[in-house]
């Protein structure tokens, strides 16, 4: 097996992981907080649970993009950056960028407690908007994967 595929295979597995994980949330995770009582306690629990998955999500986040950056320096082809009809790349690598800034910037240095701070005065409008930012990052991640698997396979 030469480099090429081994970064392939991590890369694929990197994304499973990860975007799998953003599925769980989104579709079942989130959506069974709304049962929770009191309401108060709804984004705090939410917090403590996704807690796991972030970690998986920050390690899965470097090994994609590590790999991703790999395969492109050994295919030498960082002119598709320049190439609108390779838009999959530009999507992969801006899905990318916002989960880094997200998962080691922004949650744990502001959103963290903005959304701990939010959920005492507005818990449901709170847990509301974290379903939504959940939701449009789930559904820009499947189109981008839907675009790569077909741009690397000639769709
Ligand atoms: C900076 C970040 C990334 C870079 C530089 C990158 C780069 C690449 C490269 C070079 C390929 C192979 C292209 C080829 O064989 O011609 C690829 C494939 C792929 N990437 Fe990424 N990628 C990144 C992030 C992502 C993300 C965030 C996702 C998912 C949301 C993703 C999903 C995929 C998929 C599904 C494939 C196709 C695998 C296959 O069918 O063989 N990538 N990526």
């Amino acid at each position: 097996m030469d480099d090429f595929v081994l970064a392939r295979i991590v890369h694929v597995l990197g994304v499973v992981l990860w975007i799998g994980g953003v599925a769980f949330v989104t579709l079942v995770l989130l959506p069974g907080m709304k049962h929770l009582q009191p309401a108060s306690d709804r984004v705090a629990m939410f917090e403590r649970l996704e807690n796991g998955f972030a970690w998986q999500a920050r390690l899965t986040t470097v090994l994609t993009g590590a790999s991703g950056f790999y395969m492109l320096y050994v295919l030498d082809a960082w002119e598709r950056f320049s190439d609108p009809g390779f838009w999959w790349l530009h999507a992969m690598s801006a899905i990318w960028l916002i989960f880094t800034v997200m998962l080691f910037v922004l949650e744990p240095l502001v959103l963290h407690k903005w959304f701990a701070r939010r959920a005492r005065s507005q818990p449901d409008s709170t847990l509301a908007l974290i379903q939504r930012l959940h939701w449009v990052l789930l559904t820009a991640s499947l189109v981008t994967v839907a675009g790569a698997v077909a741009g690397v396979h000639g769709g």
